[in-house]
């Protein structure tokens, strides 16, 4: 999940799309939580577990720092597993596991660098080295998960940029407002590796290693013109997200778990269709229009 905006829901779906994964289809899901501000860990694990993991050593921070130049065999330690308040389902007792984010993954950054700069290598060689080298951290953990979602900051970290090389689709979501072709330029030409909007329109959409997920629609006329333009420039899922308080209140952590149907509520229809699309899974039940 990328965007270089924040605030369009990159965390909320990645939490979505881990529980209707796991409780829908069965999977074995992991959420790595790459932004400093730890909200999809808050979202899965709430305050105080996430607090606990900070202190003992157990976020994506300590694991970076901890396994970079050693041979990384014990990643389990570092995932909180039985995460989120979706309680596992009779029919596809998938299982939600999280690896926590932390205040302190840029720091360890720039600390990794400085460590490795004393190698004769120049910045650039370094910089390389770390990313390849976080890369390679975080494919371990495909060995234990069926799916891995990847929650990005907005900003460029090495860990993101990491992540963005990685994984196999990136989702972008995106709040449809005046500034978001920007937003899907800038975060496209990046994903894609090409520097200008010229060469990006070369890649046919078809082959692009991203779609764009319209999130907080109210399907509204200028929605619909812009979302019409925007498909000729990205690859949009046909999945809208509503702006919908069950949204916005499925961001609390609460301790009883859940079925799923009653934490996402109004939000269930929506949240199918993009399993769907996402997972290809088939879908149980009838889908209601939406907007
Ligand atoms: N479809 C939605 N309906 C209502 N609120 C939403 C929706 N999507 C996101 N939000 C709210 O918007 C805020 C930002 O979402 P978040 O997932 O943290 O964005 P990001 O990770 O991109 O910064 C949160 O308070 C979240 O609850
Ligand atoms: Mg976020």
């Amino acid at each position: 999940m990328t965007n270089r905006k924040g605030g369009v829901g990159k965390s909320t779906m990645a939490v979505m799309l881990a529980h209707a994964a796991a409780a829908w289809s069965g999977r074995r899901v992991l959420v790595m939580d790459l932004d400093t501000q730890c909200n999809a860990s808050l979202m899965l694990i709430g305050g105080e577990r996430w607090e606990k993991a900070c202190r003992s050593g157990h976020t994506i921070s300590d694991y970076f720092y901890d396994r970079f130049d050693k041979v990384a065999e014990d990643e389990s330690a570092y995932v909180v597993n039985n995460a989120g308040d979706v309680a596992r389902a009779r029919t596809a007792p998938g299982a939600v596991s999280l690896l926590p984010g932390s205040q302190r993954l840029e720091d360890i950054q720039g600390e990794l660098l400085l460590k490795h700069s004393k190698k004769d290598l120049d910045a650039d060689a370094v910089a390389v080295q770390v990313r390849g080298r976080m890369k390679r951290l975080m494919r371990h953990f495909g060995m234990d998960f069926d799916l891995v979602i990847l929650d990005c900051p907005p900003g460029l970290s090495f860990a993101a940029l990491a992540a963005l090389d990685l994984a196999n689709h990136v989702l972008v979501p995106f709040r449809p407002d005046f500034v978001s072709q920007f937003a899907l330029d800038r975060v496209a030409m990046l994903i894609e590796g090409v520097e200008t909007s010229e060469q990006l329109a070369t890649i046919p959409l078809g082959k692009r290693r991203y779609s764009c997920l319209p999130n907080c629609w109210t399907g509204d006329g200028y929605e619909r013109l812009l979302i019409d333009q925007l498909a000729l420039d990205h690859p949009l899922l046909n999945t809208r997200i509503p702006l919908l308080a069950s949204i916005a209140r499925a961001f609390d952590w609460e301790e009883t778990k859940k079925t799923i149907e009653e934490k996402y509520a109004d939000a269930l229809p929506h949240l199918r269709e993009l399993h769907h699309e996402i997972m290809g899974a088939p879908e149980p039940r009838a889908r209601t229009a939406h907007a």
